[in-house]
């Protein structure tokens, strides 16, 4: 079963195109990510499926209705957790989630009930009487999903709900998006970390209001990337990124990852752990540990991003 449907989605601001001809489905009971670096056009997405924001043209369907005629019926039917989530600092976790309960139309009799539920599900018991103020940002975050599950939506929209959390409780929030999926909630979450696209069943990668890839992560991985990467680690990564960097069409694309390098393997060129040490070393630069790794997701998303930019320039110049 189809939980959200979008077709040729579109939104423009004046001249600006945010989001531009997004056509995509999502299964029921599937964890779908929404990639993108900030100003990609997530959040514009969202709101036009959420039923707040009318789009320029096309058309999407959540849970059955139509966003355009029916976004009285949607919004009976989904959670939305917005990326600027508003709580009541100066109320409790428990009347915050109350307070939801009732905008969201659960009846008095039922939200006592319900709110205990949820807290148990969200794992946050021992904090009932807490005020929000006093919570660290991890926790507020899963207040915020508290609230926005309450009503057991069928669609749950996260937008970058874990934005800001610590490695530990970012993980910990994915555990409990993946309850809520395994059972039959549908959630279309965005991020910007790359790294956890691994949580979701399938992802799209945005870039500039445009879907430049979508599938399952393996798919992705698998069609992007039969190129080797060589890791390395200095004492001075800045130096050894901007030396590769400059001579990247030699030595292939260079990131960032902490302190280490990833450098790709070019097209029709030598590539060796080698060449990369020898051209640092003459540069004063020494490496520890150099190794051939898999990509991370990240790998294969710079890739596609950057093979999408070569392309378009190509088409550009092509057209002119
Ligand atoms: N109300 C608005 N008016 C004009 N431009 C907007 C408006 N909302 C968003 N934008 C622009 O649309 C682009 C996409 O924004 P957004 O959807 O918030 O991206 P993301 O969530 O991926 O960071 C950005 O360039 C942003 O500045
Ligand atoms: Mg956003």
């Amino acid at each position: 079963m189809i939980a959200v449907k979008a077709t040729a989605l579109e939104k423009h601001f004046g001249t600006f195109i945010a989001v531009n001809a997004v056509s995509f489905e999502v299964e029921k009971g599937e964890i779908y990510g929404f990639l993108g670096a900030n100003g990609a056009g997530k959040t514009t997405t969202i709101r036009m499926l959420c039923g707040l924001l009318t789009p320029t043209s096309g058309e999407a369907t959540v849970a059955g209705f139509s966003i355009k005629t029916q976004p009285e019926e949607i919004k009976k039917r989904i959670g939305y957790m917005s990326q600027k989530f508003s709580l009541y600092s100066q109320l409790t976790v428990m009347e915050n989630i109350n307070f939801y309960s009732g905008i969201y139309g659960l009846e008095n009799n039922v939200i006592k009930e319900r709110t205990a539920e949820v807290i148990k599900q969200i794992e946050l018991t021992g904090y009932e009487n807490r005020l929000v103020e006093d919570l660290p940002g991890g926790l507020k975050q899963r207040v915020a999903l508290a609230c926005a599950i309450s009503h057991k939506p069928e669609v749950l929209f996260l937008d970058e709900p874990t934005a800001g959390v610590d490695p530990l409780l970012r993980r910990r929030f994915w555990e409990i998006i993946a309850e809520l999926a395994g059972n039959g909630t549908t959630v279309f979450v965005t991020t910007h970390y790359m790294d956890e696209v691994e949580h979701c069943h399938r992802v799209a990668l945005m870039h500039s209001g445009k879907i430049i890839k979508q599938g399952s992560i393996r798919d992705i991985k698998n069609s992007v990337f039969k190129k080797q990467i060589i890791e390395i680690e200095t004492d001075t990564p800045v130096e050894a990124y901007k030396i590769l960097a400059a001579r990247k069409n030699e030595t292939g694309e260079v990131s960032m990852h902490g302190a280490l390098l990833h450098i790709i393997q070019p097209e029709d060129k030598d590539f060796s752990i080698q060449k990369i040490e020898a051209l640092l070393k003459t540069n004063g630069i020494s490496t520890h540990l150099p190794e051939y790794v898999d990509p991370t997701m990240e790998d294969v998303f710079v890739n596609i991003v950057k093979k999408y930019e070569k392309d378009s320039k190509e088409q550009e110049a092509h057209e002119n």
